[in-house]
């Protein structure tokens, strides 16, 4: 980082004083002062979440004059940084001439044009305001389609806030101690069949005990809710037989992974064949504004009214203003090609990271893809939720608290994973570095599991 960096080291009750006077007043009319839990941790020496003033390029800047190297990256809704000059420009365009008409637009079949060319087997899709929206939708035309009303998940994954999905959803949830949420009536979490994954013995149980019920397996082909987790060789692969085999539809929630390891969806590195039959997508194909996607198979989309009887709205899908960063975000990725660059310096902050963890005697294990990884606090690998769960969550929030008061704002639990951007530089890496062995050496030894 430049010498300039204004990160203000001091701890202490008044290191936040505005966050801390923000949190108060956000406190009397929001419940929680937060809008989304994630966002409700509180650094030490302060007794607030941070409250952040502006971002610019790799940087988030918080009210209280605090610089800090973002790898949250809006828990992956960011590739491009904040700020990006092309998605400001075209957002600034846009806005200018109107940002929701309630009626059909150009950008629309631009975008959708983008994303059919980049993703093998979505033929047909429709936009909507978040990538909850969009898994929602999934889960009722697949149901529509099927007639059958069991959803196959895997333990700890995330696919949004709809009831559905909220049985063993990982993540936000689980980093709140809950297994999934109140409200969800009994009658709907028994619509729910949730196993473990990468475990090919119970995937195949599960379906030959339940499989004419299932209308989908939902599944992210890289887990990104209890962490990053790859799938197992050949797990991909036998989960897609397995739906096939029993009728089942499979949808990939690509919400986290498409255009965030490579341009386009991932599930095609896993040898899935034919192509998934729904796939969900969201978070960076927004460009920094609020979007999602439902999409697949014609034959299976033709059921979506008004081309069919399975019901979907949304005054805000594919709205104008989304859609013009969306244009934008995606022309860049696809033009710059970033993704070596960002896996070159996650293989760097994955070497210096297990490192300087080693040289403390901290173990722990870092899972990588791409230009995104969880540094988890645990001696052995993590290939499930269970292994994610078992992590050190005393250690990782010690991390955490370390990295931040030297200006590094990283995912605020061990349910998440870091995201290196494009603005990132080789001076942001190596600062990273040197605080993280700063951090590894202020932690307590011998905590972990
Ligand atoms: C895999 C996955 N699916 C769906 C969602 C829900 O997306 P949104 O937060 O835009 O509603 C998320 C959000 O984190 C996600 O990670």
């Amino acid at each position: 980082m430049s010498s300039s960096r204004s990160f203000n080291c001091a701890r202490g009750p008044s290191s936040f004083p505005r966050s801390e006077a923000l949190f108060a007043r956000a406190s009397r009319a929001i419940v929680g002062g937060v809008n989304s839990p994630s966002r409700s941790y509180t650094p030490v020496g302060g007794s607030a979440p941070l409250f952040m003033e502006y971002g610019r390029g790799g940087y988030l800047y918080d009210v209280d004059g605090n610089r800090y190297i973002d790898y949250l990256a809006a828990f992956g809704a960011l590739i491009l940084g904040h700020g990006h000059p092309r998605i400001a420009a075209a957002v600034a365009a846009q806005a200018s001439r109107g940002t929701v008409f309630g009626t059909c637009q150009p950008l629309e079949a631009e975008v959708a044009e983008r994303l059919k060319q980049a993703i093998p087997g979505l033929e047909l899709m429709r936009f909507t305001a978040s990538g909850t929206e969009a898994v929602m939708s999934a889960i009722r035309v697949a149901r529509g389609y099927t007639g059958r009303s069991k959803i196959v998940k895997f333990i700890g994954s995330y696919h949004g806030h709809s009831d559905l999905v909220l049985v063993a959803a990982g993540s936000g949830s689980s980093t709140f101690g809950l297994e999934d949420s109140a409200g969800l009536p009994p009658s709907l979490k028994a619509e729910v069949i949730a196993i473990p994954w990468n475990d090919f013995a119970t995937l195949e149980a599960t379906m030959a005990a339940h499989g004419d019920q299932v209308a989908a397996i939902l599944f992210e082909p890289i887990v990104g809710n209890f962490g990053i987790v790859p799938p197992a060789p050949g797990f991909l692969p036998a989960v897609a037989a397995a739906a096939r085999r029993h009728g089942a539809l499979l949808i990939a929630d690509e919400v986290i992974t498409a255009f965030r390891f490579r341009y386009g969806a991932v599930y095609p590195l896993f040898d899935i064949n034919p192509a998934p039959d729904l796939i969900t997508l969201g978070k960076i194909i927004g460009g920094g504004l609020p979007i999602g996607v439902y999409g697949g198979r014609r034959e299976v989309m033709e059921q979506v009214t008004p081309l069919g009887p399975v019901y979907q709205n949304g005054t805000w899908a594919g709205n104008p203003l989304s859609l013009a960063a969306a244009a934008a975000c995606l022309d860049t990725l696809r033009e710059e090609n970033p993704y070596p660059r960002l896996d070159q310096f996650a293989a760097q902050l994955e070497e210096g990271l297990l490192d300087a963890a080693r040289k403390a005697g901290i173990p722990v294990q870092v899972n990588r893809v791409g230009g995104g990884f969880t540094l988890f606090f645990s001696e052995r690998p993590v290939r499930n939720f269970a292994d994610t769960e078992a992590s050190d969550s005393r250690l990782f929030g010690l991390f955490f608290q370390e990295m931040l008061h030297r200006g590094i704002l990283l995912p605020p639990s061990k349910y998440e994973a870091w995201f290196v951007q494009t603005p990132h530089t080789e001076a942001d890496i190596e600062y990273t570095l040197a605080a993280a062995r700063q951090a590894f050496a202020a932690l307590p030894p011998g905590e972990s599991q």
